[in-house]
This record gives structure tokens, sequence and C-alpha cells, in this order.
């Protein structure tokens, strides 16, 4: 591979262990190819507050509405978090770098915006937060984008 080959990398993170060294990974070879990374997290539709009409219908305790709220909130929080922090320890290393939360179906937000944004390498870990690592020699996420991707795909092993 050349330079030029690999500009724009696409890392889809949902803040696991695995996501992160994928994160790492990419890192280390955007430095290598000066390249420019992306991090993306789909979260479900439905889940941005207000509480969803979906748990309007599941439940209409004001109560348990709230605390579904708040912790829904916590965890884009906590997500930020993430993803700020994997932000800067690309631009430490003197990588451009940039967050996005998108929101709809995994696989379909992924592999659109790998497909509008012209990705050259998606760098994805082999396992995410459910881990079955010895059921599952990948997992549903990682295999689909390994499938279907308009690029190379790295699976990044723990
Ligand atoms: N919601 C998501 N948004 C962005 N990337 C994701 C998301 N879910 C999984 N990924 C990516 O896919 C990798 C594999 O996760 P996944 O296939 O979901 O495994 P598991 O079944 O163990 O959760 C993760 O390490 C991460 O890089
Ligand atoms: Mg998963």
């Amino acid at each position: 591979m050349t330079n030029e080959d690999i500009k724009k990398i696409l890392v889809p993170f949902d803040g696991s262990n695995y996501s992160k060294k994928a994160a790492k990974k990419a890192i280390s070879i955007a430095k290598k190819f000066d390249a420019r990374i992306s991090f993306i997290t789909v979260v479900p539709s439905g889940t941005n507050p207000p509480p969803s009409k979906i748990l309007g219908i599941l439940t209409n305790d004001k109560k348990v509405q709230k605390e579904f709220h708040k912790t829904v909130c916590a965890i884009r929080i906590d997500l930020k978090k993430s993803l700020t922090s994997i932000v800067n320890d690309s631009k430490k290393e003197n990588v451009a770098a940039e967050y996005k939360i998108l929101e709809g179906n995994t696989i379909e937000k992924i592999i659109e915006f790998s497909k509008k944004g012209k990705y050259d390498l998606i760098v994805i870990g082999s396992h995410g937060l459910t881990g079955l690592v010895k059921i599952q020699a990948l997992g549903s996420i990682a295999r689909a984008i390994s499938e279907i991707a308009p690029c190379p795909v790295l699976l990044v092993r723990n």
C-alpha cells in the first residue's frame, strides 16, 4: 500500500474495550499514512430524550419514564466522554480526528456513512458490548460490516 491509499479511516465505536483497541490501532495506522479518523457511534432511534412514545406505551408511570430519561442521558454523557477522550488521544499523536453520534440501525448507518464519506478503511472490533467471544467468532455488527462494507475492513481482536 502506498501513502495515498489510506486517507480516511472510519472507526465504529461502541465504547467496548474491543472498540477502544480498534481505535488505538486506527490511530497508529493513521499516523503512518497521514490519514484522518472519524469515530462514529450509532444509537438506536427512539432513545432520545424526551422519553420516547414507545416507552409511553410500555408505561404511563411518570416516575419510571423520568428514571429512564435520566439513564439514557447518563449513557449519552458517558459515551461523549469516551469519544472525546479517543479524539484527544488521536490529536496527541498529531492525527486529525472527529466523532459523530448517529441514530438509527447500526449496520445501515455505518455502511451509509462509509459510502457517503468515501472512507478508505474501516477499523472495527471483532466483538463489542455483548462480547460472546467463546460462542461467536465475530460479533453481529463486525460480521455484517466485514461482509458488506464498500472498502477494506480491519477486524481488531483482543
Ligand atoms: N452501535 C454501534 N455503533 C458503532 N459501532 C459499533 C456499534 N456496535 C458495535 N460496533 C462496532 O462493532 C464492533 C463489534 O461489535 P458487535 O458486532 O456488536 O459485537 P457484540 O455482538 O459482541 O456486541 C465493536 O467493537 C465496535 O467497533
Ligand atoms: Mg454489539
